[in-house]
């Protein structure tokens, strides 16, 4: 028997093939001696099918299956049998048969396996051996689902008349708002590659080029805190169109959308897609990126507490700040302890407390009732629509806080009350972000998407001079469950404009021309009007497979430290490959 000659995979056998002689391959998932008679369950990608080595069938092959173990890599050949009635396995696909074993052919041995396939095991041991982690049926099917995603939008950006062209991964840094990995050039000693954020600035250049139309499923790289949803490198699906408009790249991107859940998924969804401002999102969700699969608004309530005798509330009224809250029904079953648990939370975003009511049969329970009067209760019930049994939660701040902190506490009580449903996927457009917003750090503007956005052009006039802030770019964003899995703009296409914006973010002529020359060159050849948008690909699997970690849809991903435990990169060089580059490291921290 040779490789390469199976006549079906392991999870293809059925009834239909009773009295006939097949050839599996695959690994041993499970073996039982059961007196005489052994039984081996043998996976393969498509799943598992039970063969059986009976010494009076063959008795070679049942003698050399008395050494197989879990995880050896056998090619059976045997006929394909029904099963005795009690043993027919409902839960397994191929469970109505078994195959008798003529031929065993062992094709290679595996050392004891390093953990159980089907087992929960701690994610390090998992990293560490991620090629026998991938045996899993999970993490099959995770990567499957991630090639027929890819396909499905390959396969629609192409029939859109989108060009796949490559760009440089060796390239000068594109401001994504994260550090750069850098790449030290041997040739040209003291010298750094930057790797890309993205490949904003060359799909830029692709339309002045007269491309038209550009994709491309690519690498980005970014050295940024890795919480959650991020890795150091990830896939966007980037792409990019001259003479466009906001409202043609998002049905561009409500139709991608459509065929990637289609054919990867099996799931329609409904288009179009509807969108936001960005206003609207802060001031209900208290994000930009809000979670629409609950209610839970944020409720402007200002205007009826700034005068009661409760001082935090009124000093922070008459300081211009704001006082929102939260309804949240049937909240009245929050313990104390949940909610000094859920003040705790709101701290993290610089909330200096959060007061609650609960409205019970006798009236207001809260320890702030006694500063309001009975026309101020009134007000506050009727504003929020207060029924016996629910909670009110309160943030009094600085605007930007009592958001944050409200909008971020929103989620968790969303959690605490179970008011999530599952397997909905709800997507939105936020629309009209500000330009740029004020780092205090940095004390400078900074671009909120990235410097090449272009501005409302109305907003530039209006408030360029006076008030940065106040204007408003052709930014959008895409948002599913209440994360951001995607952004584009369209972009600034002629020098006065671009440079216009390098001017609002303080960014200098001489550092312009230095670090984007190439750009505003360019610029001045006849560019055409052009935006576009980049999906983040492993954000958008992880919905399409249901994980919530990014590293479940990564064949070989990277730890919260950016650490490939398998390989242990990043790591030491040699002094002489160090010398090559001219490099000397310092002292470490
Ligand atoms: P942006 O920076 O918004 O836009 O990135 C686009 C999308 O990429 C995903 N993403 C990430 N995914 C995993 N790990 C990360 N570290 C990570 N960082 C970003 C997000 C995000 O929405 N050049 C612009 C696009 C454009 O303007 O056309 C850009 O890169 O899902
Ligand atoms: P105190 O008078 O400080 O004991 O606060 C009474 C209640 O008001 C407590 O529940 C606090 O958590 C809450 N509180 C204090 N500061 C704020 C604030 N800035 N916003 C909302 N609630 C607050």
């Amino acid at each position: 028997m040779k490789t390469g000659l199976r006549t079906h995979h392991c999870g293809d056998p059925r009834s239909a093939l009773i009295g006939q002689s097949v050839t599996l391959m695959g690994w041993v998932a499970h073996r039982r001696d059961h007196g005489g008679v052994i039984f081996v369950d043998l996976r393969d990608h498509t799943g598992i099918t039970q063969v059986v080595f009976k010494p009076d069938v063959s008795p070679t092959a049942h003698q050399n299956a008395d050494g197989v173990r879990n995880e050896y890599v056998l090619a059976i050949t045997g006929r394909v049998e029904a099963r005795e009635g009690g043993n027919i396995n409902p839960k397994l696909p191929t469970g109505e048969i078994e195959v008798m074993v003529d031929t065993l052919e062992i094709l290679n041995h595996s050392n004891p396996p390093l953990f159980e396939l089907n087992e929960t095991v701690d994610e390090r041991v998992r990293m560490a051996h991620r090629f026998f982690d991938l045996r899993r049926t999970e993490m099959q099917h995770n990567l499957r689902v991630r090639a027929r995603a890819v396909k499905a939008a390959r396969d629609f950006l192409d029939a859109a008349g989108f060009l796949d062209v490559e760009t440089p991964m060796l390239t000068r840094a594109t401001p994504e708002g994260a550090r750069d990995y850098l790449v030290p050039s041997r040739v040209n000693p003291g010298k750094f590659y930057a790797l890309p954020q993205s490949p904003q600035l060359y799909k830029q250049l692709l339309m002045i080029g007269g491309m038209d139309r550009y994709y491309q499923i690519v690498k980005c790289f970014r050295d940024e805190d890795l919480r959650g949803n991020r890795q150091p490198e990830f896939t966007q699906v980037d792409l990019e169109l001259a003479f466009t408009t906001p409202d043609e790249v998002r049905s561009i991107v409500d139709d991608l959308l459509t065929r990637v859940f289609r054919e990867s998924v099996g799931v329609d969804i409904q288009t179009p897609i509807p969108t936001m401002t960005f206003q609207q999102a802060i001031a209900d969700y208290g994000l930009d990126a809000p979670d629409l699969r609950y209610d839970l608004k944020l409720v402007q309530m200002t205007d009826l507490v700034r005068d009661a005798e409760f001082k935090v509330f009124a000093q922070v009224a008459a300081a211009g700040g704001e006082i929102k809250a939260i309804r949240v029904p049937g909240g009245g079953v929050l313990s104390r302890k949940e909610l000094d648990e859920m003040t705790e939370f709101v701290a993290v975003y610089g909330a200096k407390g959060m007061a609650w009511i609960k409205q019970t049969e006798a009236g207001w329970q809260s320890p702030i009732a006694k500063f309001f009067t009975p026309a101020q209760h009134q007000a506050i019930n009727q504003r929020l629509g207060l029924e016996v049994g629910d909670l009110v939660v309160f943030c009094a701040d600085k605007p930007k806080v009592v958001a944050d902190g409200l909008g971020n506490l929103r989620k968790d009580i969303a959690r605490r009350m179970n008011l999530i449903p599952q397997g909905e996927f709800n997507f939105v457009w936020v629309t009209d972000f500000p330009l740029v917003e004020y780092n205090e750090e940095e004390k400078r503007y900074v671009a909120l998407h990235h410097p090449f956005t272009a501005p409302v052009a109305e907003d530039l006039t209006a408030f360029g001079e006076t008030n940065p802030a106040a204007i408003r770019s052709l930014a959008y964003d895409i948002v599913l469950n209440g994360v951001e899995i995607g952004g584009g703009s369209i972009r600034n296409h002629t020098q006065a404009a671009q440079s216009k914006v390098f001017d609002l973010l303080g960014i200098s002529q001489e550092e312009a021309q230095e670090k984007f020359g190439f750009l505003l060159s360019a610029l001045g050849y006849g560019a055409p009007p052009h935006g576009g948008l980049a999906l983040g690909l492993d954000r958008l699997v992880m919905f399409l497979v249901g994980t919530d970690s990014i590293r479940d849809v990564i064949a070989f991903p990277k730890t919260q430290k950016a650490v490939d435990l398998m390989t242990n990169a990043p790591a030491e060089v040699t002094d002489k490959q160090l010398k090559e580059l001219s490099i000397r490291v310092s002292q470490l921290p």
